[in-house]
């Protein structure tokens, strides 16, 4: 092409967005998995892993580090400096001691809220416009209490709640039935712990609603003595799998990574999460889980879901359960 006719070169003015950045606080069994489970979900480009052990977190990052050949293109880091977490999108606190077999979740208290305590501040000094998802244990009494040591607002600091219990109350609900548990709708509420409850009366299977569901393929419907076994299970199933392999990690794991992908891919979706209520059925100054929008400014509206009196009353005792334990470490 002569040289008067040649095009001027036009770079590509394109600009280019920051890659959304994860960060995970903890490199335990929890924590890995959930780094392991959002980047094989492609829900982040770029995944920070923080732990004081130095040695486990940089191992950690290393070994997910080498798979990424096998993923979506990623990159993950690991490192014993909080700094690594410096202008994360989405902060999910893991880190705590681990339920013991036996050991109710409440019972983890004291530890949790010690570390949230030391650890909190310094992330939001690295990190002020993260939004941060509490999964330790107490989830509900943690969240609490991290929204009062941290004072941000409360849709950008809440919990993963009852996501996992629901995903439980689904997959039982699916083995009875003999329907996809991808078909199956419905939510657990309230505590993530002992006093959470079902709400049967919005669930759904397909379109049928769950409490009219007749049955196919040699199962009944779903009488009170079915519900109350699966509730029971669901309530069960930490302790049950703690028992046999001393802690759960898979699907608290892939819980955090649909909350992940919910805040990065601002979804809208709705998601049983734990956040601080505002007269919610009455229900005030307490964080405990019901259907809310997720997206990426984190916790937004909370679902005002019909409810039977009966679950209206246990959604209240669960309230009254947690508010009393947040009471006993002063907040
Ligand atoms: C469980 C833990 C995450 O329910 O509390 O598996």
């Amino acid at each position: 092409q002569a040289d008067g006719d040649r095009q001027e070169q036009t770079t590509n003015e394109r600009p280019v967005r920051r890659p959304s950045k994860l960060a995970i606080v903890g490199a335990g069994a929890v924590g890995s998995t959930m780094a392991y489970a959002a980047l094989m979900r492609g829900a982040a480009r770029s995944v920070a892993l923080y732990d004081v052990n130095k040695a486990k977190v940089e191992a950690e990052a290393l070994d997910l580090g080498h798979g990424i050949q096998f993923m979506q293109m990623a990159e993950v880091v690991g490192s014993d400096e909080i700094e690594v977490c410096a202008d994360a999108d989405i902060i999910m606190f893991t880190a705590g001691a681990k339920q013991k077999p036996g050991q109710s979740r409440l019972d983890l208290a004291e530890g949790t809220i010690g570390l949230v305590r030391k650890v909190l501040p310094q992330l939001v000094e690295v990190a002020p416009h993260a939004v941060y998802v509490m999964v330790t244990n107490p989830v509900d009494v943690v969240t609490y209490a991290a929204l009062k040591i941290s004072g941000l607002p409360s849709n950008q600091l809440f919990g993963s709640g009852t996501v996992l219990d629901s995903s439980r109350l689904r997959y039982l609900i699916g083995q009875y039935t003999g329907v996809a548990v991808q078909s199956v709708h419905g939510y657990i509420a309230g505590e993530h712990g002992d006093s959470e409850l079902p709400l049967w009366s919005s669930a759904s299977i397909g379109a049928v609603p769950l409490l009219e569901w007749e049955g196919q393929a040699g199962t009944g419907p779903l009488t009170q003595e079915v519900r109350d076994r699966i509730a029971h299970e669901v309530v069960e199933s930490a302790y049950k799998i703690i028992e046999g392999k001393g802690a759960t990690n898979y699907a608290i794991a892939l819980a955090g990574s649909r909350i992940i992908e919910a805040v990065l891919k601002d979804e809208q979706n709705i998601l049983p999460v734990s956040t601080l209520l505002e007269n919610y059925y009455g229900i005030d100054d307490v964080c405990l889980s019901v259907p809310t929008i997720v997206g990426a400014h984190g916790a937004g509206a909370r679902m005002r879901t019909p409810m039977s009196v009966d679950e209206l009353a246990g959604l209240r005792a669960s309230a009254v359960r947690l508010k009393a334990v947040a009471r006993q470490f002063g907040f």
